[in-house]
């Protein structure tokens, strides 16, 4: 089909089409999830924990993503693909963030996300205004991890709520495109929703949101990583631990490589 880009998430709120994303970051697995029809493939700095090894999203650097971004935009026909804007390489300012989000969108990106509210109204008018689709994130927003006190549901209460629906709005008319809802109650993220034109993409937001997103090494049973939002729907590194498995022994006990594996003269 033909690519996604902004103005069919603009579509798929007025027609009430739910729309999917899934995080990506290489060409490996990029092909697969555009394949399979996700809507937008997330370079989130979760490549941080899920692929490098880090115990959090602060240790990845705008070089990492970058090369992440690359290899997914390099296999990708129809996804549109989101680049996250890592850990200190855009909080100083307009000016910061729209050097990193060039940088992103040079790599291949179609959107760049920026964790925050209103404070990061300024730099999402900068970079929307030079023509960059920002989305935004709210709720539990792991670049801020050590302020939050933790890995925790965001926005509980009406006066929390309040203050998140107010971040949202703020973040809309800076001319966001859509934002990100992670670990918010449900009917606080059906709240937002409704208030907002743009697109909520949610991830243990509940059932209400616009669009949803979940890490794919979390839906694909990779890790034991489970929270309660992150649904396994298959168990991909079962599967790939027994190939290897069975690959090596095979080698052991020398039914491969057999005959048809090799050259003749
Ligand atoms: O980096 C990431 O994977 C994300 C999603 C969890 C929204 O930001
Ligand atoms: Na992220």
């Amino acid at each position: 089909g033909r690519p996604v880009r902004v103005h069919h998430l603009r579509q798929a709120k007025a027609s009430g089409a739910r729309l999917t994303m899934i995080t990506a970051y290489d060409a490996l697995t990029a092909r697969i999830f555009d394949e399979a029809g996700m809507d937008m493939l997330l370079v989130g700095d979760s490549i941080g924990n899920v692929m490098l090894g880090h115990s959090s999203t602060l240790q990845v650097r705008l070089e990492e993503i970058e090369v992440a971004t690359r290899a997914v935009a390099s296999a990708v026909t129809r996804a549109m693909v989101v680049a996250d804007l890592p850990f200190g390489t855009y909080e100083a300012g307009p000016a910061q963030a729209l050097d990193s989000a060039a940088a992103l969108l040079r790599a291949g990106a179609n959107a760049v996300k920026l964790e925050g509210g209103a404070p990061r109204a300024q730099s999402v008018r900068a970079l929307s205004q030079a023509g960059i689709p920002v989305v935004g994130h709210l709720g539990f927003t792991p670049q801020s991890v050590n302020s939050l006190g933790g890995f925790r549901v965001q926005g509980r209460g009406q006066e929390a709520g309040d203050k998140l629906l107010q971040d949202a709005l703020a973040l809309e008319e800076a001319g966001a495109i859509g934002l990100v809802l992670e670990m918010v109650p449900s009917d606080l993220a059906q709240r937002v929703t409704q208030a907002l034109s743009g697109t909520t993409i949610g991830i243990g937001a509940g059932p209400h949101c616009d669009a949803q997103v979940l890490v794919w090494a979390d839906m694909a049973g990779m890790t034991d990583w489970r929270p309660r939002f992150a649904k396994q729907f298959g168990q991909v590194g079962q599967a790939l631990h027994q190939a290897v498995q069975d690959y090596g022994q095979a080698v052991r006990e020398g039914s491969f490589p057999a005959p048809e594996h090799g050259f003749e003269q």
